[in-house]
């Protein structure tokens, strides 16, 4: 691709910390920021979004953010307290995720916002609008910013879009309970190209498009939007596999692997954003039936749960953590020795290093989520398994199912069928456990994050 590439997310990929007093921006090395920095530097390309609460920083500090931003070739847009708590808080992480994730029940009782939802998605167009030259390709990130395709349109009528949406779009007989329903579609379509991480996805948006419009999409993947042509599609993202598993083999993993392996103990890896859609409080009522119904474990596995902390001002998050941290000190309460401790619990954010660590130690990780886009926990597990040992089980509800068949795939609602799964994983024979890495593995490095970039975006600019 040669033309000069936009990127638009909610969040920048980077964080600001404090160094000596002074503020500091660093860029993020998530998967999705190290799939992009190749075609954002090689095409002289710029990333608009959020940068973060700055409200802490002094007006000074602000400038010099601002400046060592511009450096990133990265354009923020600040968002007020307002902009925050409704936009970012409510509508996106409080309506349209449980929304998207299945989970209805969590909704608030009043679903408002949308005001907000959309001024701020404007903003984020007239940001684009500005920066924008004609040949530039836009691509458009995620469910905080549905209406930004539309509203792009509006003020650049001829500018290639693409949008992506990283999370599961539902099945209309839920996303239906959205009374902006239509006006997120609409404002989905206003891009050239949207894409979908599964299949299945991408039918429950073209059952809505049809139950909402009336309309189909043709063999070659096309539907009519007025005078233009939307093409949908499916990229099923990927993981940064060769760096992951160059970094998984360096001395400072080494000496992680060591520390976290105990004699005679079998290690069980669970690392999730505490998040109610990726199914932890089941999984830790699956380890305690496990040892319920399998006694011979007791005091010869420990799981390890790291969740890394979310959007703990929105209401359902934070009573989220009660429930996961009650579970988690019943269940050691019940089970524990003065020597053992079933289940180890971590609340906070863990480096690379120490994620390459617990997956290389582990002799079984847990991905169970109740609905996920992806789950790119499970395609690192397998990136960093340098080793071809260990075994993955995953929830048949996160989009790598899909394609990480060689997993033991499990019904995260069924907990004696998920407690069974990992009595299987922790007995099963080393070749069969070979086998089905290696497959996960060559899975994994045959559809890495820069591949899904390159597919994604030679559709967009293969008109
Ligand atoms: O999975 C969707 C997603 O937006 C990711 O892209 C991101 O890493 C995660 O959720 C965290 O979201 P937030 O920006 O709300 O912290």
């Amino acid at each position: 691709m040669t033309q000069r590439l936009i990127i638009v997310s909610n969040r920048l990929p980077v964080t600001v910390r404090a160094e000596h007093g002074e503020p500091v921006v660093h860029m993020s090395v998530g998967g999705l920021a190290t799939g992009l920095r190749a075609p954002h530097e090689r095409s002289n390309g710029l990333w608009i979004g959020w940068p973060g609460d700055l409200g802490d920083l002094d007006p000074r500090g602000r400038d010099k953010v601002r400046c060592q931003l511009a450096e990133l070739r990265t354009v923020p847009v600040e968002l007020d307290p307002t902009e925050i708590e409704v936009f970012y808080e409510h509508v996106s992480n409080a309506v349209l995720w449980p929304t998207f994730h299945d989970r209805v029940d969590r909704l608030p009782l009043r679903v408002e916002g949308w005001d907000v939802y959309d001024s701020v998605n404007a903003r984020f167009a007239d940001a684009v609008a500005e920066q924008y030259e004609p040949g530039d390709v836009i691509w458009v990130h995620d469910y905080q910013l549905m209406r930004l395709p539309a509203l792009l349109r509006d003020r650049i009528p001829d500018a290639r879009v693409g949008f992506f949406l990283h999370i599961p779009f539902p099945n209309p007989e839920i996303y239906f309970a959205l009374p902006t329903r239509a006006w997120l579609v609409e404002g989905m379509m206003g891009a050239d190209l949207v894409g979908f991480q599964t299949r299945r996805f991408q039918g429950h948006f073209r059952a809505a498009l049809r139950r909402l419009f009336g309309l189909e999409m043709d063999a070659a993947g096309y539907v009519r939007w007025g005078e233009r042509r939307v093409r949908l599609g499916v990229f099923p993202i990927g993981v940064d596999t060769a760096s992951l598993a160059t970094r998984a083999a360096s001395p400072e993993v080494d000496s992680l692997v060591g520390e976290l392996t105990t004699p005679g103990q079998r290690l069980l890896v669970g690392i999730d954003r505490l998040d109610y859609s990726k199914g932890i409080p089941r999984r830790l009522i699956a380890v305690e039936r496990l040892l319920v119904l399998h006694p011979e474990w007791r005091e010869r596995i420990r799981l390890v749960q790291v969740a890394v902390p979310s959007r703990d001002r929105v209401a359902a998050y934070r009573e989220f953590r009660t429930e996961v941290e009650g579970l988690v000190g019943r269940i050691n309460g019940r089970f524990g020795t003065p020597t053992w401790t079933p289940i180890h619990y971590m609340r906070r954010g863990v480096s690379t290093d120490v994620v390459l660590g617990l997956c290389r130690a582990a002799d079984v990780a847990l991905v169970t989520p109740l609905r996920d886009g992806m789950n790119l926990v499970a395609k690192e597990f397998a990136a960093s398994r340098i080793d071809e040992d260990g075994v993955l089980i995953l929830s048949e509800f996160a989009g790598a199912a899909d394609e990480l068949t060689d997993a033991l795939i499990v019904n995260p609602y069924d907990i004696d069928g998920t407690a069974e799964a990992i009595h299987t994983a922790l007995t099963m024979d080393p070749a069969d456990r070979r086998r089905r890495m290696r497959a996960l593995r060559d899975q994994v490095a045959a559809n890495d994050v820069h591949r899904w970039v390159a597919t994604f975006l030679e559709t967009l600019t293969s008109e």
